[in-house]
């Protein structure tokens, strides 16, 4: 198969994850016999200082004319005084508006092996597997009108929260249709007791899921959810939210899976999806070989599922993954008390590739038999 992949590294450790998530894609393509292309572009602080603008038209053009969009991160402290509008994350929010992809996927699992990583303890988090399913591109990221003024005795700011009911409707389907293949219950998150967008939001839901009999549908105001993530998180399969609550949400989940290194993500339902890990550019650990490749690398498997639909070699991924986890290998993030040597970037994104090579092999020699 063939697949035309634009790489939008970003800033900070952005590049470092995505080579490996690049070497580990190469791997599938040798090993599957498939034409996977590259092409390396800008955003976020880097086509800032190269171009003046966070999201070049050529970066834009090059992602709207390819099949999936590898993105590391953006992001940098010495644009931290600048205006919203101005900042790396503008790049970063343009570019998921202008694909279009407004279901955000993230997984979080806790891989058996990394369990006590967590400063939660291990018997309330392991087998947690969680899929958020976080509105992309409405609520207060994009509501207008926004801004500050000056008016009145104070200076003040403001932001608009709002939701269409067609907004809605369409990332709660892609809810309902994931909570299909899994464990068929969806948990939909708002602030229903203060918020009128919040109301709407659990209307819509509560009707959308009459066309999905058999899943069960439970709402939960968003400061109760974030206690029971973290005090039993065993009880959620899918949960959907807003925009910003899946912001805070899935950071706080990241808590589970052990490092927020570890987390991936998908946005999908527009004209070309966009896969990015959930850590974000991490300056003070970039260009040392320090970061953890396994959420760019775990990005590159749901790139495969959701744009190749290459499902079982997205498994494998997954599965070399929990494999050199559990041989034992670390990188800093991931230490404890058990871990002697931690792993660099690369040498993390070599462990995967050795991994999947065998895990492939085998399953080659077990189909000549
Ligand atoms: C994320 C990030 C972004 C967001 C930032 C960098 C704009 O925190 O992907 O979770 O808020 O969506
Ligand atoms: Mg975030």
């Amino acid at each position: 198969m063939r697949l035309n992949i634009t790489l939008l590294p970003g800033d900070g450790i952005g590049p470092e994850v995505i080579e490996q998530a690049v070497r580990v894609i190469e791997a599938v393509a040798e090993i599957g016999g498939h034409d996977f292309s590259f092409r390396k572009h800008l955003i976020g602080g880097v086509a800032i200082n190269e171009t003046g603008t966070p999201l070049p038209r050529t970066t834009l053009d090059a992602a709207l004319a390819s099949d999936a969009v590898l993105l590391g991160a953006v992001g940098s402290p010495e644009f931290d005084s600048l205006a919203p509008n101005m900042r790396p994350e503008a790049g970063l929010l343009s570019i998921r508006q202008a694909l279009g992809g407004y279901a955000n996927l993230r997984p979080v699992k806790c891989y058996e092996p990394i369990a006590n990583c967590s400063p939660l303890r291990a018997e309330i988090i392991a087998g947690t597997d969680v899929l958020f399913v976080r509105e992309l591109l409405g609520g207060i990221y994009f509501g207008e009108p926004r801004g500050r003024s000056n008016e009145g005795d104070s200076p003040s700011a403001y932001n608009t929260m709002r939701y269409s009911v067609a907004e809605i409707e369409r990332v709660a389907r892609i809810a309902f249709d994931e909570a299909l293949k899994r464990r068929r219950k969806v948990t939909s998150v708002d602030k229903a007791n203060v918020l009128e967008t919040s109301q709407l939001w659990r209307e819509t839901v509560t009707r959308v899921a009459l066309d999905y009999p058999t899943v069960t549908l439970e709402h939960l105001y968003v400061d109760a959810c974030a206690m029971h993530l973290i005090t039993n998180p065993l009880r959620f399969d899918v949960v959907l939210t807003e925009n910003l609550f899946g912001d805070i949400l899935s950071d706080e989940a990241a808590v589970i899976a052990g490092s927020l290194g570890m987390l991936a993500s998908a946005s999908i339902g527009g004209a070309v999806d966009l896969y990015e890990p959930v850590h974000g550019s991490a300056p003070d650990i970039a260009g040392r070989g320090l970061a953890n490749p396994l959420g760019a690398i775990s990005s590159a498997a749901m790139l495969l599922r959701h744009t190749a639909k290459l499902e079982q070699e997205a498994d494998d991924i997954e599965e070399a993954i929990s494999a050199v986890l559990y041989a034992g290998h670390r990188t800093q993030d991931l230490k404890d008390e058990a871990t002697s040597h931690s792993s660099s970037t690369s040498g993390m994104g070599a462990l995967v590739v050795e991994s999947l090579t065998e895990i492939a092999d085998r399953r080659h020699s077990y189909h000549a038999v």
